[in-house]
């Protein structure tokens, strides 16, 4: 292992060299991404409801860093215009932000009235990009569940796809003519598992092993019940396009061991194959599907906890996605477990598979996230090999920090070297991702994490009763990068 990473530290460091002449190809866009209930505040203004956040952080305070919540955040609800103007001197080509069902539609079930106020305001949002020359990219589902379905199991309750239908089509009709890039939702892995199988994000529930593949069933069939929609009767008159965003971490080998590398390539699919592979192959991947129902029929159950789709499902879901939206932040190191190092029944169990890091990889304020840019890179051959190609979008990235320092050298060195490697996969093999995205414009509400990670290109004082955005070093670095289209160094 000391000597691959010897290895690949020269590699890397004779690649800068090369990267650095490299131009973004033509077409290539930057943007920078948000989520609603992490950056708008205005929780219960102008008739919105209450989401499974505002009822969490209201309801068990001492689940989030700080006991603190999202009630104000970073006020985007009223300084949207400071917001698109920051945007507008970095440069960017596009801002990904999420849409609140319950501030558009408080009552969230199918029928239900649009809430006027919360419609005008998107609708103000979106003008203001457009005006600015800035693409609007709009993720449909970013967390947010509306709490009175949540009340009726949520992602566990497959009544809620026709409610989420419904509401998808509002948005379109809404906003159909000037949004031409849709996301249906955002991490279902982190929805699904965090939320309904470990507890460790809203709603909070514990159903190891069956609550995170019953979501999730539920989910892909939404995204592939809307996905037809747009297609047969929207996109004819919008054009626009419409893709899922899926988190990906990468997974290196521990060691050169076949077994190792075996219990890499499961990880992969565990945890990215399983919402992908649906989408792009169709069905759940077969060493999932293989692996969960033999576990399953070893704890004595009589159906598999891996719910089945129908043929007519396998059909509908399969290839609905004009592009793979990917958020990526960190790699892995993988190794086969001990089933009994795992809860039974969980999703960790059924992949089997052991993570640790490598004492070399940075760490950041975030426990999670380490810097491997070559895992990025590899990443993004796992995906062209494994789907054919796919058009790519970067639609998350980013780098934690602590402190309220506005000088930030590990966010700027985290930035270039990811998208070094990135212009390696472009321009060494052929990979075809046609844009990046920084998570985040402006610290904000970290869910369970509070305000201790901060993400932002830009600082915010939550202490402030003005919130005042202030540009941090990278949003002068990433400025840069977007104006000459290059990683020329300073
Ligand atoms: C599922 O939701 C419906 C309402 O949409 C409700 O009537 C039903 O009781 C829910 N099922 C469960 C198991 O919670
Ligand atoms: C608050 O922000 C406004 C502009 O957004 C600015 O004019 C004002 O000086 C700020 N106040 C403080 C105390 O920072």
């Amino acid at each position: 292992m000391f000597y691959i990473h010897i290895f690949l530290l020269l590699l890397v460091q004779y690649s800068y060299g090369d990267v650095s002449q490299r131009v973004f190809p033509e077409g290539f866009k930057f943007g920078v991404a948000t989520a609603a209930y992490q950056i708008e505040g205005a929780w219960n203004e102008d008739g919105k409801s209450e989401n499974i956040w505002d009822h969490a952080t209201h309801e068990n305070p001492e689940w989030i860093d700080g006991k603190t919540n999202a009630d104000v955040t970073c006020d985007s609800y009223h300084k949207f215009k400071e917001d698109v103007k920051l945007m507008k001197d970095l440069g960017v080509n596009f801002y990904r932000f999420s849409i609140s069902w319950t501030r558009v539609l408080p009552d969230a079930v199918e029928g239900s009235k649009l809430n006027e106020k919360g419609v005008a305001y998107y609708n103000n949002l979106i003008d203001e990009l457009i005006a600015n020359g800035i693409e609007p990219y709009v993720t449909i589902f970013h967390w947010d569940t509306p709490q009175s379905l949540e009340t009726h199991g949520g992602w566990l309750n497959d009544t809620i796809i026709d409610n989420y239908v419904y509401y998808a089509r509002q948005l379109f009709i809404s906003y159909g003519d000037r949004v031409k890039k849709w996301i249906t939702f955002n991490e279902p892995q982190q929805i699904c598992e965090q939320g309904y199988e470990t507890a460790q994000k809203a709603p909070f529930l514990k159903l190891h092993g069956v609550g995170d593949y019953q979501c999730f069933h539920n989910v892909v069939r939404a995204h592939g019940k809307i996905y037809r929609i747009y297609d047969k009767e929207f996109r004819p008159v919008q054009g626009g396009e419409i893709g899922i965003t899926a988190d990906a971490v990468y997974a290196f080998p521990k060691t050169n061991s076949v077994s190792d590398q075996m219990a890499a390539e499961q990880f992969i699919e565990f945890y990215y194959g399983w919402f992908i592979h649906p989408i792009m192959i169709g069905n759940y991947p077969p060493i999932v599907i293989e692996r969960v129902d033999e576990l399953s029929k070893q704890e004595g159950r009589v159906t598999s906890r891996l719910p089945k789709f129908t043929e007519e499902e396998i059909d509908m879901i399969k290839g609905s996605s004009d592009f793979l939206g990917l958020n990526h932040y960190t790699t892995i190191l993988a190794t086969f477990g001990d089933p009994d190092s795992f809860p039974n029944p969980s999703h960790d169990r059924d992949c089997g598979v052991l993570t640790s890091r490598d004492p070399s990889w940075k760490p950041s304020a975030a426990p999670w996230l380490y810097e491997v840019p070559t895992g990025f890179y590899h990443l993004l051959l796992w995906i062209k090999e494994h789907y054919n190609n796919p058009r790519v979008i970067i639609t998350e990235t980013g780098w934690a920090g602590s402190g309220e320092e506005l000088d930030d050298p590990d966010r700027v060195q985290y930035i270039r070297n990811y998208l070094s490697e990135l212009l390696k996969a472009i321009y060494d093999d052929g990979c075809n991702v046609i844009g990046y995205t920084i998570w985040s414009l402006m610290d904000n509400f970290e869910w369970t994490y509070g305000y201790t990670n901060k993400f932002g290109l830009t600082y915010i004082d939550f202490e402030d009763p003005n919130r005042t955005r202030i540009p941090r070093t990278s949003y002068k670095v990433y400025q840069k990068i977007i104006s000459t289209r290059r990683l020329i160094s300073d």
